[in-house]
């Protein structure tokens, strides 16, 4: 009779554990894992997974298999048995959670030590955040500066991030992780990217009206790849010219609030500057002037509807060539337009 119930309980058990993990494993809750610490995180992740599925089985089967069994009759008003404590199974339910609770914040807190190991010979990456765009620049790679990230694949990169207005949240799914970019101070993460592919880098911390927009693309490529696409890149960022505009245009991000058919962006947080020369005539300005003025001190004149306040006022710092490309390129983009 005793052992006809083990038996009972152990099927009813079986079977929720099976349906629970069925909800676990069948819809892919979590990206699939391109980084080193990514693979981490999910081994944490079905360790408590795991833990939970098994206890929910068993105190569920419990639970049904006694509402079931020991059910009163309709009539039967009379009070249940007496019932004293027992020592042996509150021992047991005590200490079996909370070995269970302490192995998972030991799990967690290697895991945590080792995804912050960057390895003696870290790319080192400076990310910047800004309204609405991010700017990743490589200080041993000749400062080579970039809006799409690219990474060598089984090489640690080491992330340091800065924030020119608000708080920003760098984040690419396949990774893993996600770290605050905090104006006044500089934060850390490291990613050791273990998978060829492309994969999108998201904002995400609310930080103002382009918010849904920031975002931009990390490549992560073969070494090879990687070392002919800075070879190749350290020489195009010389010179001026439009391709030097250009650059500024893209590695600034601006395409992530503007329209500009030149670059091929939809930005529609700012203005269209398909429309820069009609902008210039309604603030009464040379089209040079207004382009020059609009970048440096943006809040100058705003085109209606657009809200003033939004364009950063950062670009003013911009290094005087890149400031003097973009506006060439600016200019020649919306006369080649007409
Ligand atoms: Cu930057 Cu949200």
């Amino acid at each position: 009779m005793r052992r006809g119930a083990i038996v009972q309980l152990a099927l009813l058990a079986a079977v929720i554990g099976g349906i629970t993990t069925a909800v676990a494993v069948i819809p892919h809750w979590l990206p699939p894992s391109a980084a080193e610490q990514a693979d981490r995180i999910d081994f944490v992740f079905w360790y408590v997974t795991i833990i939970c599925i098994v206890i929910y089985a068993i105190v569920i089967a419990t639970l049904v298999y006694s509402a079931w069994k020991f059910r009163v009759g309709p009539d039967d008003d009379s009070d249940g048995p007496p019932i004293h404590g027992h020592t042996g199974l509150e021992i047991g339910w005590t200490s079996i959670p909370f070995a269970l609770v302490t192995s998972m914040a030991i799990v967690s807190a290697i895991v945590l030590a080792r995804n912050d190991r960057t390895g003696s010979h870290p790319l080192r990456i400076n990310v910047t955040a800004q309204q609405f765009a991010w700017t990743f620049e490589y200080p041993d790679q000749k400062k080579l500066t970039t809006n799409v990230l690219r990474l060598p694949v089984d090489r640690p990169a080491r992330f340091t991030l800065r924030a020119l207005d608000v708080i920003h949240s760098f984040w690419v799914p396949e990774f893993g992780q996600k770290q605050d970019a905090v104006p006044g101070t500089t934060t850390h993460v490291t990613v050791t990217p273990n998978e060829v592919g492309t994969y999108p880098i998201i904002c995400t911390e609310l930080c103002g009206l382009g918010h849904a927009v920031m975002r931009s693309t990390v490549v992560v490529m073969t070494k090879a790849n990687f070392d002919a696409w800075v070879n190749k890149s350290g020489k195009a960022t010389g010179g001026g010219g439009a391709a030097a505009g250009k650059a500024v245009f893209v590695n600034n991000g601006c395409g992530g609030c503007h329209t500009l058919q030149a670059a091929k962006t939809t930005g529609k947080v700012g203005p269209d500057l398909d429309k820069l020369p009609d902008y210039a005539q309604k603030a009464g300005q040379p089209l040079e002037k207004f382009i020059h003025e609009s970048i440096v001190n943006p809040d100058a004149y705003v085109e209606k509807p657009y809200p003033a306040n939004v364009m950063p006022k950062t670009f003013a710092s911009l290094p005087k060539d890149q400031l003097d490309a973009l506006e060439k390129y600016l200019v020649a983009s919306v006369k080649g337009a007409k």
